[in-house]
Parts: C-alpha cells; sequence; structure tokens
C-alpha cells in the first residue's frame, strides 16, 4: 500500500533518516519504535507529506505521493502530529469540522455533522463538542485531535504518538479501536509508540528507528524478540508470555 524506497533525509550533514526502505501493509497495524531523536516522526511526516526527503520515493498504490493533489491525498492519508498547537479559540466541534475539510471545502452538510458527531463519540468526547479547545485538559485536547483525525475518514491513518497524555484506560480504549478500525473497517494505521507491552498486544507489524537507520522491520511476534530489544534499546529486556499477552521486562 505504502512503499518507501531510499527515503533518506538530512538537515546539513546530519542524517535523520538514512537509506529506509520498507513497505507498510494494508489492513494493519504497524508501529515505529525507536529511542528519541531516532527518526520515527520524520519517517512518519515525509509518507503524510508534512516533510520532503532529501531522496528517495515513497508510493501509495503505486503512485508517486508527490503526484496526488493535496485535497486528493488528504483524503486517503491523515495524519495526526505529535504537537499540535492551534492559537485559535476554537470550539471542539469547529475543530472535528476541520477533518472533513478535503471532503468538503469547508461547507459541512448534515453528513459530515454526523461524522464530527461519530468521531467525538467514539472518542468519548462528545460531552466536549461546544467548549472551546484552549478549556481542556491535556488528554481531552488528545482526544479531541484524534476526533478530528477519524473525521477525516481515510484508508490510512499515521499517528504520531497518540497515546500521549492518554491514561491508560483511555489509551487501551483508543487501541482496541485502532484494532477495530482495521479489523472491521478496513483501515490501515502507522502509530509512533513507546510502551512495548501496547506494541505486544495490540499491534501487528513492527518497524524500528536507530540512529536514522532501519534496524528491524517485520512482524511483532517473528521480530520483537530480546536480542531486538537490546539492539533498538541498548538494554536488556525479559519478555515473558503468559497465555494471552506477552510483556517485556527491563532487567
Ligand atoms: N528541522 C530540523 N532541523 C534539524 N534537525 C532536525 C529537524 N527536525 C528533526 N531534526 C533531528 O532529526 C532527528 C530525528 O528527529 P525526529 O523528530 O524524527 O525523532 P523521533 O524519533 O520522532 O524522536 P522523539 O521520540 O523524541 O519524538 C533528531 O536528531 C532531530 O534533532
Ligand atoms: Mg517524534
Amino acid at each position: 500500500m505504502i512503499e518507501v524506497t531510499n527515503i533518506t533525509k538530512k538537515y546539513g550533514s546530519f542524517f535523520a533518516l538514512d537509506d529506509i526502505t520498507l513497505d507498510i501493509a494494508s489492513n494493519k497495524v504497524t508501529a515505529i519504535v525507536g529511542e528519541n531523536g531516532s527518526g520515527k516522526s520524520t519517517l512518519l511526516n515525509i509518507m503524510g507529506r508534512l516533510n520532503n526527503a532529501t531522496s528517495g520515493s515513497v508510493l501509495l498504490d503505486s503512485k508517486d505521493i508527490n503526484t496526488y493533489a493535496s485535497l486528493e491525498y488528504a483524503c486517503k492519508i491523515a495524519t495526526l502530529k505529535q504537537a499540535n498547537t492551534i492559537n485559535l479559540r476554537l470550539r471542539v466541534i469547529d475543530l472535528v469540522g476541520f477533518g472533513r475539510y478535503p471532503h468538503n471545502q469547508g461547507r459541512l452538510n448534515a453528513d459530515d455533522i454526523l461524522i464530527v458527531e461519530e468521531s467525538l463519540a467514539f472518542m468519548q468526547c462528545l460531552d466536549l463538542r461546544d467548549k472551546f479547545i484552549d478549556q481542556l485538559s491535556g488528554g481531552q485536547l488528545q482526544r479531541v485531535y484524534i476526533a478530528m483525525i477519524l473525521a477525516q475518514d481515510t484508508d490510512v491513518m499515521l499517528l504520531d504518538e497518540p497515546l500521549n497524555n492518554l491514561d491508560l484506560k483511555h489509551a487501551h480504549e483508543l487501541m482496541e479501536l485502532i484494532r477495530q478500525l482495521v479489523d472491521e473497517h478496513g483501515k490501515t494505521v502507522v502509530i509512533i509508540m513507546h510502551d512495548l507491552n501496547m506494541v505486544y498486544r495490540y499491534v501487528d507489524n513492527i518497524i524500528a528507528l536507530k540512529h536514522g537507520r532501519l534496524i528491524c522491520d517485520g512482524a511483532v511476534d517473528d521480530v520483537l524478540n530480546e536480542h531486538m530489544l537490546h539492539e533498538i534499546y541498548d538494554m536488556h529486556f525479559e519478555i515473558q508470555k503468559c497465555e494471552t499477552h506477552t510483556v517485556a521486562f527491563i532487567k
């Protein structure tokens, strides 16, 4: 679905990404992991066309992403950035309504409003609909931004640390929702996350970056072993498999 080929991103002489080649499988949850500064957001933002690669190509459905018109692309891929700062005094309902922009260019019809309300309900923030976004807690705001991405209703969602600021309950509920979107609605989700136990529980495929290089790419169950965790984090882990869950402990 998404084919990344020889992507390099340089800032001056620094390689934020160094010759990355990988495929994102459709209808799966793919997590990108790696230490701070390893290039995760850079890779996600290049796939989402929020950043340009220095060299290499990204194809979506066999077409170079730069050949899509902006609105067409925004109907196919939605990207949640790591840090979202909108300095407008907006109500929640209007912010989430922006998610419909690629479909309606700002003229919300009854269907759009229904989708906006469904997205808010999905994220359990329908009760926040008339609040201003500067009145929300960090976790509430994060859920509202995710509702905006849901409202965009694209086949592909690129999520940069969506679990940030979420309490344990809402974090698990979001991962359950992501599984539902993939398993029941045919979506493709790429998610940057740090919690390995959430990865084992909810994710299909893993991409690990280190110093801008790809060091691991495959099915979680096949590749995310103790040896690989040591490679990724330079720390020793012990993995324990219970009946239903896999858990990684730092040794
Ligand atoms: N505009 C920029 N100019 C110079 N260097 C940059 C720029 N943006 C990112 N970098 C550098 O590129 C590297 C990768 O950054 P990136 O944001 O992709 O990391 P990350 O893996 O998402 O980290 P984190 O887990 O902290 O979010 C970092 O070393 C960062 O300092
Ligand atoms: Mg990042």
